[in-house]
């Protein structure tokens, strides 16, 4: 961990009240997934009013927040109306797919606090105004790319310098979806296609990005939170592995081994895109590793799925390290143990799932679970993770999955 003090006015901590009552700290999450319930957690055990929004009832974080509402996050006045009647002290976005204009004209009023910062809300939503704050404004080193709003834009692009393989992905999208490997000319057209279909906004664009032959990827867990002398400072976790398959997450471990020289990169990197964006809170900052080299992704502006590693690596989890630095606490990132995460599938498309082998994955040693309470399971939808520490990553990972592949997801039979 090192501590890079940044410029500007911080707030003081915020005085904690007590939950249902006038003196309450209010908190809004929106977005109620896995993440978002172990930040609730987190929040209320330091005695936080909880409030949690999402498009479907019986969402995680619903589960265990004071009140739930559901509500279509990109429709601009619904989600104002909730928040001008509930009137969280801070507003914290969960997921990308948010009306985050509109969460600028609240941070301007003063309404709510939002979560780092509306900026960092409405930037990272769109891969083109990351991309190229990160690359044009900050320099730092990324993937060759550029950005088509039509076929014949893209083809362009790609016979201009970006070359083969190249990935294309729609500007606004997450989790993988819409996202194409083209390894030569037959392949743009397929890729247009599917990328204009999965986008999450009608008019669509799409990055197109020279394909960069890394060595492993890592998610820095990146903290701004308020130090001593009442200045916000960035604090480092150790450097988060994963694996990705079609755009999804599947395994993560904590600590990834890096050189010297890339750690320090990456921890620059970091810095930079952090200390832009601003305010409090995590941020996952995704980055790509070949020997000393370092590559910048992508960055969220809250935690990261990968992060739930944190949940068996770290004294204090990326949920509870967000839960203290959004309200102006101090943080402490210190790694406990090696640890690593597999997810769970639910395998199945049915209502109402149960989960059998859960003793069994419980006795792995150093084993522990998270089943999220998703109302519906998907075949390819996350319903849990299976955390595990162990002696050194390599330990923790076969830990993890095997406690993972006792976990088996079934339908249960309606009366
Ligand atoms: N330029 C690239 N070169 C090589 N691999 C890449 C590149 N861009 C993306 N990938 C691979 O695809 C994965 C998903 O890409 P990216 O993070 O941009 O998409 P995403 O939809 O935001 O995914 P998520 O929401 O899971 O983070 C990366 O983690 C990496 O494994
Ligand atoms: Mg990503």
């Amino acid at each position: 961990m090192s501590n890079v003090p940044s410029a500007g006015l911080q707030p003081a901590p915020r005085r904690l009240g007590t939950p249902l009552s006038p003196s309450a700290t209010r908190v809004m999450l929106l977005g109620a997934g896995e993440l978002g319930k172990e930040v609730l957690i987190a929040l209320q055990r330091l005695g936080v009013e909880t409030i949690a929004v999402d498009r479907y009832a019986g969402a995680p974080g619903m589960q265990v927040a004071h009140r739930a509402h559901v509500v279509t996050m990109t429709d601009a006045p619904a989600l104002r109306a909730l928040i001008e009647r509930e009137r969280p002290h801070l507003v914290v976005p969960e997921i990308e797919a948010i009306a985050t204009e509109m969460l600028l004209d609240i941070e301007r009023e003063g309404l709510a606090e939002v979560i780092p910062t509306a900026r960092a809300t409405l930037l990272t939503m769109d891969r083109e105004g990351i991309r190229r704050l990160a690359a044009e404004r900050l320099g730092l080193p990324t993937s060759p790319y550029a950005f088509a709003g039509s076929l014949a834009e893209l083809e362009a692009a790609i016979g201009a310098g970006i070359g083969y393989p190249c990935l294309v992905k729609p500007t606004m999208s997450s989790s993988g979806k819409g996202q194409s490997l083209l390894r030569g000319p037959d392949d743009v057209g397929g890729a247009w296609e599917y990328a204009m279909q999965a986008g999450r906004v009608a008019k669509s664009r799409v990055i197109v990005e020279g394909f960069i032959d890394f060595e492993y990827e890592i998610t820095l867990l990146t903290v701004r939170a308020v130090g001593a002398g009442g200045e916000v400072e960035t604090h480092f976790c150790e450097p988060v592995g994963h694996v990705q398959v079609n755009g999804d997450y599947v395994e993560s471990w904590q600590p990834q081994a890096m050189s010297l020289a890339a750690r320090g990169k990456a921890q620059a990197i970091a810095g930079a895109i952090t200390g832009n964006l601003g305010g409090r809170g995590i941020f996952g900052v995704e980055m790509f590793v070949r020997g000393d080299e370092v590559w910048f992704s992508e960055v969220s502006p809250r935690p990261h799925d990968t992060g739930l590693v944190t949940l068996a690596s770290h004294r204090l989890s990326e949920f509870e390290l967000h839960a203290r630095a959004i309200l102006g606490l101090p943080v402490d990132t210190s790694l406990r143990a090696p640890g690593a995460s597999a997810v769970i599938y639910g395998g199945l498309d049915a209502r109402g799932i149960a989960f059998e082998g859960v003793a069994e994955a419980l006795r792995v040693p150093g084993s522990d679970l998270r089943l999220f309470g998703k109302p519906e399971s998907f075949k390819k939808r996350r319903m849990g993770v299976a955390l595990a520490t162990g002696v050194d990553t390599d330990e923790a990972r076969k830990r993890a999955k095997l406690a993972a592949s006792k976990v088996r997801p079934v339908a249960v039979q309606s009366a």
